[in-house]
Order: C-alpha cells, then sequence, then structure tokens
C-alpha cells in the first residue's frame, strides 16, 4: 500500500463521531444508513456504499468526543483499511476533521498508522502469496496540503519499517533464526542507516566473563552472540539511552523443559531484541536525535550432554554467583550479563530492557499489557507517557525489599527462581541488581509480543510491541533523568 497526499481519487473514505449528521451522503442514504442501518457512528461501526453504481463511499464511526484518543484514529483507519480489503478497492482517498485538542500532525500520523497496520502480512512460508488489493491512500491533509502532513507521512513510515521488521524477526521460526541470522540482520539493516553494529563471536564474549549467559547457551549447536548497536548523532562522547532485550532465538526450557504447547511460540523469545533492532531501525531512519545504544545477547536455550543443569552453580560478568535453581528462567541470566554490559562498558544515561521474561506477567497483567519493573520512577513516568502516546499498554508492578530478600540463595549469592508468587517482580529485581543503579526500566512483554488471535489494529503473531513506544521515548526524550535511585 503506498500512501499519497492530496489525491482526489473516486471512493472517498470519511470518519464520523457518534451523532455527527452524515453530510457527506445525500438525504436519501442519510435516512436509509440512520433509520435502516443504524449507523449512528459508534466506536468501530462502518457504513460503505461501494461498487457499481454506488456512491463510492465509507464512513467510519469515531464513538463518542469524550471518548477519544489516538487509538479510536488508529482502530478507525484499520478498519476503513479492512473495509476496502474486501471490497476489492484499489485507490481511495481520505478526509480527515480536526477536533479540538488534537494536535493536527499527530492525528494525521495516527489515521496513517492505521491504514499501514493493515499492510503487513508474513507469507514467507506460504506457497500461495497473498495479494493485497488496496495500492493507494490519498490522505487528504486537515489544512490543505501543507508541510506538516508530509512530515507526519515520512515518520509514520520510518516507524511502522521498524514495527514491520521487528515482526519479521519475530516470526520467523527458529530454525532460520538465530543467533548468527539475528546479528546478520542486523548489520545489513542498520549499517545503511548511520549504526555502528558490533557483533562478538564466543570466544569475545568469554573474554569479557559473561559466565551466566554463556552457561544457557551452552545447550546448543548454534554459537551465541552478543550485539552492540550504537546511533550516536550527539556524538560518541555524550550519554546514550541503551535498550536491552532479551534474545532467546529459542527456549525449549533446557532442562527444564516446557511442555509441548509452552514450547510452540518460543521461537518468539526474541521479542525483547527484535524490538531494540526495529526500535533502532526507525530512530535512524527517521535520523532522530538522541544517541541510543542497543544490546543483544543472544542464544538458544536447549538441550545436550553439555546444557547447563537445575542445581549448577555459575557465575556472571559482574561477580555475582547464580543457583540455577530453574534452567527455564534462562532469559534473566542471559540479561544479567548484557545489562550489566549496558551500565558499565558504555556510556548510558538510562537503561530500559525488553523482555519476554514471565508467564507470571501474563498471568497478573494479561495478555495485553506491558509490565514493568523500576528503580526509577521518574524515568519510568517518562516511559509511561511514550506508552501512552503509542497506545501500547503499559503496567508498574510494585517491588520491596521483601521481594528483593526472596532472590538470596543458600550456597550462591543469588537464585535464579524463586516461589510461585510475584513471579514477574522478582525476575525483575533479578535483573535490577546487575543495573549498577544506572536509572532502569525493565519491560516483560511476555503477553502483547506475540498473539496467536492478533487485536485491534494488530496483526496475528508477532504485534511489534514496543517499537513504538521505544521510538517514541527516545525521539521526544530530551529531559535528563534525575539519577536519584529510588529503591521502591
Ligand atoms: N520465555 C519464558 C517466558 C514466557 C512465557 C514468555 C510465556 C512468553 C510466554 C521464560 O524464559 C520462562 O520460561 N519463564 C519461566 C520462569 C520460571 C521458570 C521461574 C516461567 O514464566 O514459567
Ligand atoms: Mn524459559
Ligand atoms: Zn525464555
Amino acid at each position: 500500500m503506498k500512501i499519497v497526499l492530496s489525491k482526489d481519487f473516486e471512493v472517498k473514505v470519511h470518519f464520523v463521531l457518534e451523532d455527527e449528521k452524515l453530510t457527506m451522503l445525500s438525504d436519501a442514504k442519510r435516512d436509509y444508513a440512520k433509520n435502516t442501518l443504524e449507523f449512528k457512528g459508534e466506536k468501530k461501526s462502518v457504513y460503505a456504499d461501494l461498487g457499481p453504481g454506488s456512491d463510492n463511499i465509507v464512513v467510519v464511526g469515531l464513538g463518542k468526543y469524550e471518548d477519544l484518543n489516538h487509538d479510536v484514529f488508529r482502530l478507525a483507519a484499520n478498519i476503513a483499511a479492512k473495509t476496502l480489503e474486501t471490497n476489492k478497492v484499489k485507490e481511495a482517498s481520505v478526509i480527515i476533521n480536526k477536533y479540538d485538542g488534537y494536535c493536527t500532525r499527530k492525528m494525521t500520523k495516527s489515521y496513517i498508522e492505521g491504514f499501514l497496520q493493515n499492510d503487513y502480512i508474513f507469507d514467507e512460508y506460504l506457497s500461495k502469496k497473498t495479494v493485497k488489493n488496496v495500492e493507494t491512500i490519498s490522505i487528504i491533509p486537515i489544512e490543505g496540503k501543507d508541510e506538516s502532513a508530509e512530515l507526519a507521512l515520512e515518520e509514520t513510515l520510518g516507524i511502522m519499517e521498524g514495527v514491520n521488521l521487528t515482526r519479521k524477526l519475530v516470526n520467523t521460526p527458529s530454525m532460520d533464526m538465530y543467533p548468527e541470522v539475528l546479528a546478520k540482520i542486523a548489520v545489513d539493516e542498520l549499517s545503511g542507516l548511520g549504526v555502528e553494529v558490533e557483533v562478538f563471536d564466543k570466544d569475545k564474549i568469554k573474554e569479557l566473563g559473561m559466565e551466566a549467559f554463556l552457561a544457557v547457551a551452552e545447550g546448543s549447536e548454534k554459537e551465541p552472540k552478543f550485539i552492540v548497536m550504537k546511533y550516536l548523532p550527539k556524538g560518541e562522547d555524550k550519554p546514550a539511552i541503551t535498550l536491552v532485550g532479551k534474545g532467546l532465538t529459542y527456549d525449549s526450557g533446557g532442562y527444564a523443559i516446557k511442555p509441548a504447547d509452552g514450547m510452540y511460540t518460543m521461537k518468539a523469545d526474541m521479542a525483547g531484541s527484535a524490538s531494540v533492532v526495529g526500535a533502532i531501525y526507525a530512530l535512524a531512519k527517521n535520523k532522530t536525535e538522541n544517541n541510543v545504544i542497543g544490546i543483544i545477547a543472544a542464544c538458544e536455550n536447549m538441550i545436550s550432554g553439555g546444557a547447563y543443569k537445575n542445581g549448577d552453580i555459575i557465575g556472571s560478568m559482574k561477580g555475582t554467583t547464580i543457583d540455577v535453581v530453574n534452567t527455564d528462567a534462562e532469559g534473566r541470566l542471559t540479561l544479567a550479563d548484557a545489562i550489566y554490559y549496558a551500565a558499565t562498558k558504555v556510556n548510558s544515561s538510562c537503561i530500559i530492557d525488553i523482555a519476554t521474561l514471565t508467564g507470571a506477567c501474563v498471568v497478573g497483567l494479561g495478555e495485553y499489557t506491558v509490565g514493568a519493573v523500576t528503580n526509577n520512577k521518574d524515568l519510568y513516568k517518562e516511559v509511561k507517557k511514550a506508552s501512552k502516546r503509542s497506545g501500547e499498554h503499559l503496567w508498574l508492578f510494585p517491588s520491596f525489599d521483601e521481594m528483593r530478600d526472596l532472590l538470596k540463595a543458600d550456597f550462591a549469592d543469588l537464585k535464579n527462581s524463586t516461589g510461585r508468587w510475584g513471579g514477574a517482580i522478582t525476575a525483575g529485581l533479578f535483573l535490577e541488581h546487575f543495573a549498577e543503579e544506572k536509572p532502569w526500566v525493565h519491560l516483560d512483554i511476555a503477553g502483547p509480543a506475540y498473539s496467536d488471535k492478533g487485536w485491534g489494529y494488530l496483526p496475528k503473531g508477532a504485534t511489534g510491541i514496543p517499537v513504538k513506544t521505544l521510538y517514541d521515548f527516545v525521539a521526544r526524550k530530551d529531559m535528563p533523568i534525575d539519577e536519584k535511585y529510588h529503591k521502591n
């Protein structure tokens, strides 16, 4: 689908508030829509008059003015796109209105995103490729063709390319998406955009002392890779926001093996790292101004004669020893070394880690919400604002010293798995230990990163969450984060 500006096509798409007069329809059609079809402009409702002899019009309801937000615009545009697609419309012009309190550029972005969200398909493994009907969507800017619409279009295209790159990385099965491939794609996609990408092999990882990361990787035939991506438009000497992504290209559970049902979607256990690649892609593509570094410890959690076992006591780059209570709590082991690297080896102003870390997070918050743990409420608030603007739900877990105490082990400094209760929080607090008191936020995306059914305007499979939040946070944040460490 191509998006253009100000082109006049025969088919028109309009959006209306609930009970707004349908001035775009003729008197007869207006009566018919209102009285016979009972179309009132409620949220998610559609009136379509398409095909030969029709008025060539689609009207999508936005619901009540009081309930408007950018996700309403995205969803309405997405419903319009789906309606055009099922009716095999090739091209259409979209007319959008101004609403009090909503910035024109941001509204345009949201509508454009809603259309583009319908464009993603993962058909690499299908013998019959999907052909989309809708070819061109023309957005008629609110106040004539102005620069702000062009900027909105360009920025949204960059963001959605990043989101779709993340989706592709996550959807690709682990047989074709293992550490070496992930690293190669990071190099191929980012190098041309002014991002410096370094890939460390097993020897270099050993040299750095990443014993926790290496223990997890031990059971796999695939070599682990440590990937560092630097986009530093402010200069190398200035601090960067560092994004650390969990990069388990497959999580079988190891010797604490997962049942078949739970293992099925574990190709998606690198969704955190894929979101880091996608976000940095979008940030660099759109030439945003802040320094950002991405870090990924990529490996597979498998079984073999050499694999790590329940009851092993392993080391880590920081020197902390860890009792491996459960080989399936592997993400926090790889992240321990990656976060410690972020805190000590690069110039990080703050650290955000993104991980499909715990089933407990999905139990606690459901499938649609990212769970957060933090040591810095100011930093969290900024991430939360970015998530609201992006329409990606986020919620903060509480964390107290009683929970930190649960991580203490008898014969090692820490253990990698505690009792059943509060599993998403204890996992987060395990990571906190390796952030070296840098402002840090942990995002557990185990629920929303991957969906069997898709929801709203998101496709089945990889959703691309939280690329938009990360992009928004890095692109906008110029406020220095208070380095004061809040324990609770
Ligand atoms: N990758 C899983 C978490 C996960 C579960 C992601 C479901 C997406 C959907 C993680 O490595 C894991 O296995 N966590 C364990 C931790 C437990 C052993 C302490 C879990 O959540 O059961
Ligand atoms: Mn696991
Ligand atoms: Zn995992």
